[in-house]
C-alpha cells in the first residue's frame, strides 16, 4: 500500500525541547460533605470498571501511581464545579436509569452552520424541533477544527474550545441550557483516535517534545509502519492511501506518524496513561458545560496491535469501560454513544460483551439495521435482513439502547459478510457490488440516485453517498416529471422513519431528511469539499422547504413532515416501544415483508413493513400466532381491515398492530 504523501515540511529548526511537563490538574477544590458522600458513593460503584480497567491497561507504567492521583483529583475538582441544575440531574437520571430507552426519545442530528447558521441561531430552531416531536441534538462537530479541510469537523485542534465560526463557549452553554428547559438532550463529538496535529499536543511533539511524541504514535523510520501495513484497511484509500505519514521536520532525523484517517488527523498513543487522562479531563469539562451524551468518534481504531486491522481490539473496550465510568463517578448523568461503524457481531462489542456486559456504550449506532433497510428495499426481499437481525443481535441489551438511523452525515458501506451472504445463497461480493451499482444509480431500473465514495479497486469496495430521499428515489422520479414514482418514494421514506422509530432504541433523524431533502450536487464546486463525496447529502437546511412543509404543503416535503411528526408521536404514546423492550424479527409469511416483534409486558406489538411496491396479504392467524391480541393499527390509530382472514399491507406500508 503506497504511504501518504508527505506534507510540505514545516518547521526545519526542530529543537528538543524539555519533555514538557503536560498541563497540572488544577488541586480539587474541597467537596461539601453531602457532595462527598455522592463522590465516593459513586466512586464505589464505579470502582471497578475504572481502575479494574486501568490496572490491567496502565498498572506497568512507571507513572500509574501518579495517573490515579491525578485522575482522581480530576474527577473531584470536576464533580465540585458541577453546576448545581446538572448535579440534579445527574441525581434525576440515577433515579430513572432507563430515561433515554423511553419511547419519548427521537433525535435529530444536524451540522449548526447548515442548520441555524451560527450556534444563538439554534434557539430560533427550537420551535421547529419541538413540533416534530424532538427530545434529542446531536450537534455536529462543533469544536475548534483545524483551519481549511477539517473533515467535517472531525480534525480538532482544540477541544475545550467552541469552532469560532460557530460562536463562543458561552453561545454553546446558552444552548445547552435552552436545550434543557425543552426536555431536549445534548449530544456533541468528542473525537477520540485522533487529533489534528495543528492541535497543541501535536505541535509540541513536532517540535521534538519527547513527552508530546509519545501521545502519538511516531516511528523513526518506516520498517514498523510497513508491517503494520500489511494487515491494516484503509478508510479513506482514495484522499488518504496508506496508514502512515512521513514528516522530515520532525526531530532528529523526520518520523513516521501514524494517521489512520486523514494526513492532517494524528491517532493517538492511548497506550499512554497520559493520553488517557487528558481525554478524560476534556470529557469532564464538556460535560460541566452541559452535554448530556458524547459521541465518541471513531472508537475502534484507539487500540494497535501488529498482525491485525487493529480495530475492535479488546484493549478498546477496557478504555471505554474505563471512560465510562469515570463519567458515572464525576457527572452520572452523561451517557457515551460509541461510534463504531462495523459489521453486526463486531458492533455489539461496545455495548460490552462478556465481562463488560452493560457496562460500556450505552448507545451504539445500528448500523446493520440501516444497511439491511437498503438491501432490502433494493432486493424487495427481506430474507437476509431477517437472517442477519436474528442471527447475531440478541433480544435485549443491559444498560444501554440501540441508536437507530437510516441516514446520518458519512457514507454507507456494505457491512455484509460473505457468511450472512452464503446463508441466504449470495456471494457477498456481488452482492455488496450490486448494492453500490443500485444506490449509485447505474443498475438497470433502480430507483436510485447517488454517489460513489472512495472506491477500492483492491479490495471491490465501494461505499455510497446521497441523501435519504435520493436514495429512495425521489431524484430520479422528480427529474422524469413521474408522479407515481414520487409516490412510492414518498412511501419508502416513510417507512424508513417508521422502521427507526419502532425498532426500539432512539430513532436519528438526520437533518433534511424530514422534509426529503434531495442529494446537494453543488459539493463538487465547494475546493474543500469536492474530493469527498459525503458532502452531497450535506446540504445547507432548506428553511423554504421546511416551512412549506410544516404550513401544509402536499408535495413530497410536507407530507414527509407530517408523516415523521405523526410517526414519532404515537410513538410516544406506545409504551411497548419502549427501548428496553426485547425485540426480535419474525416470519411474516412473506418475504417481502418484514416483522419486528416487541415482546412487552404492556401488550405485544407487531410490526409489519413491505420493503415493496406491490400490495401483500399477510395471514391474520400468523399476526395472533405472533402476539397480536387485536388488530388495532397503532401507528395509523385504527383498526386494521382484515378480509377473508388476511390482512392487506399497502405498498411500502407500515403498521404496529397490538
Ligand atoms: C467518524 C466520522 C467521520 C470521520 C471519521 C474520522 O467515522 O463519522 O465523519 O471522517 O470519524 O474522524
Ligand atoms: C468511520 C467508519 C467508516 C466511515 C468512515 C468515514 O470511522 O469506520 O465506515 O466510512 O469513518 O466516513
Amino acid at each position: 500500500m503506497p504511504a501518504k504523501r508527505s506534507p510540505a515540511s514545516a518547521s526545519p529548526k526542530a529543537t528538543a525541547e524539555t519533555p514538557a511537563a503536560p498541563r497540572k490538574t488544577p488541586a480539587p477544590k474541597a467537596l461539601a460533605p453531602a457532595d462527598r458522600d455522592i463522590f465516593d458513593l459513586r466512586m464505589a460503584r464505579s470502582a471497578d470498571d475504572l481502575w479494574g480497567m486501568t490496572d490491567r491497561l496502565y498498572g506497568a507504567h512507571p507513572n500509574y501511581t501518579a495517573f490515579r492521583e491525578r485522575l482522581t483529583a480530576a474527577m473531584q475538582s470536576a464533580w465540585a464545579a458541577r453546576p448545581a441544575d446538572l448535579k440534579r440531574q445527574d441525581l434525576a437520571r440515577d433515579l430513572e436509569p432507563d430515561w433515554f430507552q423511553r419511547p419519548g426519545m427521537a433525535g435529530y442530528v444536524f451540522y449548526i452552520d447548515r442548520f441555524a447558521g451560527n450556534l444563538r441561531g439554534i434557539l430560533d430552531k427550537l420551535d421547529y424541533l419541538t413540533d416534530l416531536g424532538i427530545t434529542y441534538v446531536h450537534l455536529m462537530p462543533c469544536l475548534k477544527p483545524r483551519p481549511g479541510n477539517s473533515d467535517g469537523g472531525y480534525s480538532v485542534m482544540d477541544y475545550r474550545a467552541i469552532n469560532p465560526a460557530f460562536g463562543t463557549m458561552e453561545d454553546f452553554e446558552e444552548v445547552a441550557t435552552a436545550l434543557r428547559a425543552r426536555g431536549i438532550s445534548l449530544c456533541v463529538d468528542l473525537v477520540l483516535n485522533h487529533t489534528a496535529k495543528e492541535h497543541d499536543w501535536a505541535v509540541k511533539a513536532r517540535k521534538g517534545s519527547a513527552a508530546h511524541q509519545d501521545m502519538y504514535l511516531m516511528f523513526d523510520d518506516n520498517t514498523l509502519p510497513k508491517a503494520y501495513e500489511r494487515t491494516l484497511v484503509e478508510v479513506f484509500p482514495n484522499d488518504a492511501p496508506g496508514n502512515f505519514t512521513f514528516y522530515p521536520d520532525i526531530a532528529p532525523a523526520g518520523k513516521w506518524v501514524w494517521t489512520t484517517f486523514n494526513e492532517h488527523q494524528w491517532d493517538l498513543n492511548w497506550a499512554n496513561p497520559q493520553v488517557f487522562l487528558e481525554i478524560a479531563e476534556v470529557m469532564l469539562f464538556l460535560a460541566n458545560k452541559g452535554v448530556d451524551v458524547l459521541r465518541l468518534d471513531a472508537v475502534a481504531f484507539m487500540w494497535k496491535r501488529m498482525g491485525t486491522r487493529c480495530q475492535s481490539e479488546p484493549e478498546v473496550h477496557m478504555i471505554l469501560r474505563a471512560l465510562r465510568a469515570v463519567c458515572r463517578v464525576a457527572c452520572a448523568s452523561v451517557l457515551h454513544l460509541e461510534e463504531a461503524i462495523v459489521g453486526p457481531a463486531e458492533m455489539l462489542s461496545y455495548f460490552g460483551r462478556g465481562e463488560h456486559d452493560g457496562r460500556e456504550g450505552n448507545l451504539c449506532y445500528h448500523n446493520s439495521l440501516m444497511v439491511q433497510f437498503w438491501s432490502a428495499l433494493a432486493t424487495r426481499d427481506t430474507g437476509l435482513m431477517r437472517h442477519v437481525l436474528a442471527t447475531h443481535f440478541p433480544a435485549q441489551l443491559t444498560n444501554a439502547t440501540y441508536a437507530t438511523y437510516i441516514r446520518c452525515h458519512d457514507d454507507i458501506g456494505w457491512a455484509v459478510t460473505d457468511e450472512d451472504a452464503a446463508a441466504l445463497g449470495f456471494s457477498g461480493p456481488l452482492h455488496r457490488a450490486f448494492l453500490s451499482d443500485f444506490y449509485h444509480g447505474t443498475f438497470p431500473g433502480t430507483f436510485a440516485k447517488g454517489a460513489l465514495f472512495q472506491e477500492n479497486p483492491a479490495t471491490g469496495d465501494k461505499r455510497i453517498s446521497g441523501s435519504f430521499a435520493s436514495l429512495a428515489g425521489l431524484e430520479r422520479a422528480e427529474e422524469a416529471g413521474d408522479a407515481g414514482a414520487a409516490d412510492l418514494a414518498v412511501e419508502r421514506i416513510l417507512m424508513g422513519h417508521a422502521l427507526i422509530a419502532g425498532f426500539g432504541g432512539i430513532p436519528l433523524i438526520y437533518m433534511g431528511d424530514e422534509v426529503a431533502a434531495l442529494n446537494d450536487w453543488t459539493y463538487r464546486d465547494v475546493p474543500d469539499h469536492a474530493h469527498d463525496s459525503r458532502w452531497l447529502h450535506r446540504p445547507r437546511m432548506d428553511w423554504r422547504r421546511a416551512d412549506a412543509a410544516r404550513g401544509g404543503d402536499t408535495g413530497p416535503a410536507g407530507r414527509v413532515f407530517r408523516g415523521v411528526r405523526h410517526i414519532l408521536a404515537r410513538r410516544r404514546a406506545l409504551a411497548g416501544l419502549h427501548g428496553g423492550v426485547p425485540v426480535r424479527v419474525a416470519d411474516a409469511g412473506d418475504a417481502g415483508v418484514l416483522a419486528v416483534v416487541r415482546d412487552a409486558p404492556t401488550g405485544v406489538v407487531v410490526q409489519l413493513y413491505n420493503f415493496t411496491e406491490s400490495w401483500r396479504s399477510i395471514a391474520g392467524n400468523r399476526l395472533l400466532g405472533l402476539g397480536a391480541r387485536a388488530f388495532r393499527d397503532e401507528l395509523a390509530d385504527a383498526d386494521v381491515p382484515v378480509h377473508g382472514g388476511q390482512v392487506a399491507v399497502p405498498p411500502y406500508g407500515r403498521m404496529w398492530i397490538v
